[in-house]
């Protein structure tokens, strides 16, 4: 028998593709495969979008810096000495040298190792030797980067004039995020994955949970209805959705006690700067990631008043999610390294006060993503394979898949967009 495969074509042009495809279905090979288009993802969307890259906390004292590399960008993100968030080109005024090359630390000043140029911490050239008495500092300043420090979850954008709808979106996750008061938390463990598919293949991932019995650990700790909705829950599942429909009358009741937000938001694909919202609730004791819904870390976050307080899960196109329990929090940042590789750095914050051995331990904290990543890695590797292939051809999303649709919808509005200017 011959299998007559149906082949995709091509072309690497970017408005062809955007303009066959099918509304519904996966992207056309080139956008996973081309680096043609992974060139134009650094320019059209992490050039020009606001993306998540550390938490306030990584960079909690004076002088505190992570660099953070975009593409072809190195940017460094540093508090200063009046403890604002500033970010910074990596790249000396001088002659252009490199001027950090840790991934974190803290400094006093920034110091180029090449001629040594010495910057402050907000930036101003402070000191270089050997120049005309009418060399003029204020000019060679280090080229800013625009940061916001939301809740403490800091955010980048490499635009000139970047999306004006950051402040609105800022202001409304803001409200969902301030009981968690994660400028009070620290870093109890960070992890860094460089996953072998496209970038988007990772964001595409990570919005759906079609895939999710592939995440024993994870799904253990919600309730096993995906999908389900109270006209279609099957009889076997019966008494999981009452214990799943207590939980949630339980949570909300928690959230109109402390004066929280009980329902969620989703313009994942209407705007420059596309979120959602969900908070649900966890099965079992419902406290935290654990089999049996027990707490990760004896000391709760913030000003959260039940340890029974459910997921806070919010997604951010094109390059982050976040998931806040009573006793932790996880965030994770995706960024591109090149057609078929990404980066995707996991953090995990515990409350400032927490101590670890006796609050916590590390891998009990870190067991369900610890083992979700690798998972996720996997699927995201073995899909990479798959859209290298000349067999592969787009598919159809399934009715659980919305938020891998919006993401996509997001994208190619953006492409369009950005080529369309
Ligand atoms: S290139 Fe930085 S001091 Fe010369
Ligand atoms: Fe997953």
């Amino acid at each position: 028998m011959t299998i007559q495969l149906e082949r995709s074509s091509r072309t690497d042009d970017p408005l062809t593709l955007i303009g066959r495809r099918t509304p519904g279905y996966s992207l056309e090979a080139p956008f996973y495969t081309s680096r043609e288009i992974f060139d134009l993802d650094v320019t059209a969307i992490f050039s020009e979008h606001w993306l998540f890259v550390a938490a306030g906390a990584e960079v909690s004292e004076p002088g505190d810096f992570v660099t953070v590399d975009v593409g072809p960008y190195s940017v460094v993100v540093v508090r200063d000495d009046d403890e604002e968030i500033r970010a910074f080109h990596n790249v000396c005024r001088h002659r252009g040298s490199r001027i950090l090359d840790e991934d974190r630390g803290s400094v006093g000043n920034l110091v180029c190792p090449y001629h040594h140029w010495t910057y402050n911490v907000d930036g101003r050239l402070l000191h270089a030797d050997n120049q005309p008495a009418t060399f003029d500092r204020s000019r060679f300043g280090l080229k800013p980067v625009h940061v916001r420090e939301v809740a403490g979850c800091v955010f980048i954008c490499l635009a000139d004039e970047p999306p004006a709808d950051f402040e609105d979106v800022a202001a409304r996750i803001g409200t969902y995020l301030a009981p968690y008061e994660l400028a009070r938390t620290k870093v109890a463990h960070q992890v860094d994955i460089v996953e072998a598919g496209n970038w988007k293949l990772v964001m595409e991932n990570n919005r759906e949970c079609y895939h999710c019995d592939g995440h024993p650990e994870l799904i253990s700790a919600y309730f096993p209805l995906h999908g389900y909705t109270a006209e279609d829950v099957p009889p076997r599942l019966h008494r999981v959705w009452e214990r799943y429909e207590k939980a949630s009358a339980d949570l909300q009741a928690s959230c109109l006690r402390q004066g929280l937000p009980v329902e969620g938001m989703r313009e994942l694909d209407n705007r420059p700067t596309g979120f959602m919202v969900t908070h649900a609730p966890l099965d079992g004791a419902g406290k935290s990631y654990t089999a049996g819904g027990e707490s990760v870390c004896r000391k709760r976050l913030g000003s959260i008043a039940d340890d029974r307080f459910g997921d806070l899960h919010l997604h951010l196109q094109p390059n982050s999610w976040f998931h806040m329990l009573s006793d932790h929090a996880v965030m994770f940042s995706v960024l591109p390294l090149a057609p078929d590789k990404s980066f995707l750095r996991t953090t995990w914050l515990v409350h400032a006060d927490a101590v670890e051995g006796v609050d916590y331990d590390v891998p009990t904290l870190t067991a369900v993503w610890s083992a979700t990543n690798a998972q996720d890695s996997a699927f995201v590797t073995r899909t990479q394979r798959g859209v290298e292939d000349p067999g592969y051809q787009p598919g159809p999303y399934s009715q659980v898949e919305g938020d891998v649709d919006a993401f996509v919808n997001w994208y190619v509005a953006r492409v369009d967009a950005h080529l369309s200017r």
